[in-house]
């Protein structure tokens, strides 16, 4: 059975001060504990963030991306070693937002996303078309091509670690989320390319989560969407009681 997932990304939002006060808030309001939560904060708000959650069944910790290589002379890049040691256990790689704003190509991606299982960290890979993608209706090949290049490289093993995220780029941050329709129709997609590649039980074991201006209001039609097994949460994940009240619409 696939694991049922909620994800917040802070992105580069909270002072520590308002980052712990918001974990503080939401470790009272979440009630939901069948499903597993995540919480993407800052770099530099890890190890805090981690000692809060120390011990809080269903809590987990993430970082928002890691550097591809081990270690080395990489001037204010973070390692998937270096998240680990804080006591994260997972890392956003592939969000859009690093894809445009930083030119992370599928290949870079692809050995982020191998440094780090090799470090055992679990990654949530995002893929996701863009506006002129879907009104030109190619957004099936952008995302079969991001899953090709960004994962299918993996061994088997190595793959069924893997979460992925499903964030069509004109939904982040605009209030514009996708349809029910067309978020079933490309998780569906991915679904049965994984299928094609990995075999059933692997795709049928993979979480798939929908990111893209998810709220209060829209999470539990979305989240009812059968090849839909939770969501990456941005903008909403910031407002405690809105985040604990999309947690508990699972
Ligand atoms: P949003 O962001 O919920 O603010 O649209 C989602 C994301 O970028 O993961």
């Amino acid at each position: 059975m696939r694991k049922k997932i909620v994800a917040g990304n802070w992105k580069m939002n909270t002072t520590l001060t308002k980052g712990l006060e918001l974990v503080d808030e939401l470790l009272q309001t979440s009630t939901n504990d069948s499903i597993l939560k995540i919480i993407a904060p800052p770099f530099i708000h890890l190890a805090s963030v981690a000692d809060k959650l120390n011990g809080k069944e269903g809590f987990e910790l993430a970082a928002q991306n890691c550097h591809q290589s081990a270690n080395g002379a990489f001037t204010g890049e973070v390692s998937a070693e270096m998240i680990v040691s804080v006591g994260a256990k997972y890392v956003i790689i592939g969000h859009s937002e690093r894809r445009i704003y930083f030119g992370e190509t599928n290949a870079t991606l692809y050995q982020k996303v191998v440094t780090a299982l090799a470090n055992n960290l679990v990654p949530i890979f995002c893929v996701g078309e863009s506006a002129d993608d879907r009104s030109a209706n190619v957004h099936l090949e952008t995302v079969k091509q991001q899953l090709k290049e960004g994962l299918f490289n993996l061994q088997l093993d190595d793959f069924s670690k893997v979460i992925i995220a499903y964030e069509p780029v004109w939904a982040i941050g605009t209030g514009a989320t996708a349809t029910t329709h067309q978020a079933q129709g490309m998780h569906n997609f991915i679904r049965s390319e994984i299928n094609k590649k990995y075999g059933k039980d692997i795709s049928e074991n993979t979480s798939i989560l929908y990111g893209g201006s998810v709220n209060a209001e829209n999470a539990k039609e979305l989240f009812a969407c059968l090849d839909v097994d939770g969501g990456l949460i941005g903008g909403a994940s910031l407002k405690a009681a809105e985040f604990a009240s999309i947690i508990n619409s699972f």
